[in-house]
């Protein structure tokens, strides 16, 4: 594994390797990391969760973080994104961490560079770590990935988190069904009706709504879209005996999820955020040891 761009490209052996190793980790394996590896975290969109988690799987696995400030970097003097990776490879960097509102903005890297690219999030493409994490997450809590009945609701069409999910539960027969309003269906088959989908939903995967990728459509409601396709807590109720919540967060309250199902028995919120470092550490460990 030289990048990670994609779940399809990672393909469902190199998930299973991923999501085992960090297991390992989670577990208290001690990290594999020969020489000095130095790294960098290319964020052009803001980030809480993912930008630290990187960044606390790099510290764990004893890495060499150079800092990046996209707001003070040389791409506001119009710098490409392929000529910073290019300097910073010039510089020594053996890997970036880039995340950017474009998507697929890896094709214009692909083949130019020796330094090893892992997609934090392309603009409504791929978000590959964090489908690892909810991954590694259903699998802790349901023991397999075969046959799960997952309900993704929300943004879709806009939603990195939906489509690098929905590509790699396919690839293991989860049956992934879709709640949306239907202008942001995209590509996917929808329903509206909670009732169809919530009753034998093993997992409901919430998302927000993503205003920044909206061009000129009409007012918005955070009531009324709670209402009718937020999980609402009288929802949550309705849920299967076992069920559970996920949520990549940012979490807007009230809108996509009831403020008070975030810290629910039913919610996975935290254990998501939580695991997302060990599977970041799987990532960089297999990338960079391929390097060695
Ligand atoms: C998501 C993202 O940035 O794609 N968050 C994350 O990385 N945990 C989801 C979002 O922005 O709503």
């Amino acid at each position: 594994m030289d990048h990670l761009l994609s779940m399809k490209r990672l393909g469902p052996d190199g998930i299973i390797r991923i999501l085992d190793r960090a297991a390992e980790l989670r577990g208290g394996a001690v990290p594999e990391i020969g020489r000095t590896h130095y790294i960098s975290n290319l964020f052009f969109e803001p980030s809480t969760r993912t930008k630290t988690s990187f960044e606390m799987a790099e510290r764990r696995l004893g890495l060499d973080v150079i800092p990046f400030e996209a707001g003070f970097s040389s791409t506001l003097k119009g710098e490409t994104l392929y000529d910073t990776v290019r300097t910073l490879e010039a510089i020594g960097l053996d890997a970036l961490v880039i995340r950017s509102p474009e998507d697929r903005f890896y094709k214009e890297l692909e083949g130019r560079t020796s330094v090893a690219i892992i997609n934090a999030g392309d603009g409504s493409g791929q978000h590959p770590t964090q489908t690892l994490l909810d991954l590694f997450t259903l699998r802790e809590e349901f023991g397999t990935l075969e046959g799960l009945k997952v309900t993704i609701a929300g943004d879709v069409s806009h939603s990195r988190v939906a489509k690098s999910g929905r590509d790699a539960l396919q690839m293991f027969g989860a049956d992934v069904r879709i709640l949306c309003p239907p202008e942001w269906q995209g590509d996917f088959e929808s329903s509206e009706d909670w009732e169809e989908v919530l009753p034998d939903s093993d997992a409901v995967m919430l998302l927000r709504v993503q205003h920044e990728r909206h061009s000129g459509e009409g007012s918005f409601s955070a009531h009324s879209y709670h209402e009718r396709y937020g999980l609402t807590a009288g929802r949550a109720e309705r849920m299967k005996k076992g069920a559970i919540i996920l949520h990549p967060a940012p979490v807007n309250r009230g809108v996509e999820i009831a403020g008070e199902l975030v810290e629910h028995s039913r919610s996975r919120i935290f254990r998501q955020v939580e695991n997302g470092v060990y599977v970041r550490m799987a990532v960089l460990e297999t990338i960079l040891k391929g390097r060695d």
